[in-house]
């Protein structure tokens, strides 16, 4: 059986090689920079022991179902890795993906599971500069205007899914897209029938 080092570098790897065609987006570049100075095989990793929330686990297989045939390379790395993610809801603002005092809503705080590849804490390899985590909300969710410290880049693996930006209107984004959010840009996300988002954080908090 492979190792969970072997198959979660293997999925990160993935996410980087899909992101390869996309170095002309905004953000993008600098996540393979960031993504460039880790490295995976000689990084000592702390995993967490394997989780899911039971009641989540028919709608994550759901959302991996849906992943379109372009990104099938990461699907296939996902399944692979999936025995041993930890997922875990975000209940607080503690781990950085909100501020403190931002009111989320009760919709994102029962509809979110977070998997933390890369960070500065809690996660599977460890770098002070550069998240990487998957990031899944349940359908029909919205995880209200929030904005960040660090800017932050989504990965789209399903979709479509909403986003507003700033001051524009809601903008419906299909599955492998590429969205960019500078730091402290608020932002608002709502998922329709299909679930999962994956995303990543670049940026440096403080
Ligand atoms: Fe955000």
């Amino acid at each position: 059986m492979r190792s969970a080092k072997v198959t979660v570098t293997a999925l990160i790897r993935a996410i980087y090689d899909a992101l390869q065609s996309r170095k002309q987006l905004d953000g993008v570049q600098q996540t393979i920079s960031r993504l460039d100075t880790l490295d995976l095989d000689s990084q000592r990793c702390s995993p967490l022991p394997p989780k899911i929330p039971l009641h989540f686990e028919g709608e994550l297989k759901a959302a991996v179902d849906h992943i379109p045939a372009s990104l099938k390379t990461v699907a296939e790395a996902f399944w692979v890795a999936a025995p041993y993610l930890s997922w875990n809801a975000e209940t607080d603002s503690s781990a950085g993906y909100y501020e403190a005092g931002e009111d989320v809503g009760q919709s994102f705080l029962g509809g979110n599971l977070v998997c933390r590849l890369v960070g500065p804490s809690e996660s599977f390899f460890l770098s002070q500069d550069l998240f990487l985590s998957l990031f899944f909300l349940k359908p029909r969710t919205l995880y209200r205007d929030h904005a960040d410290r660090a800017s932050e880049m989504y990965f789209n693996l399903t979709g479509p899914c909403g986003l507003r930006l700033g001051d524009e209107d809601w903008v419906d984004y299909p599955p492998d897209s590429v969205i960019w959010n500078p730091p402290s840009r608020p932002h608002a996300t709502r998922v329709y029938r299909k679930p999962f988002f994956e995303r990543r954080i670049v940026g440096e908090r403080s």
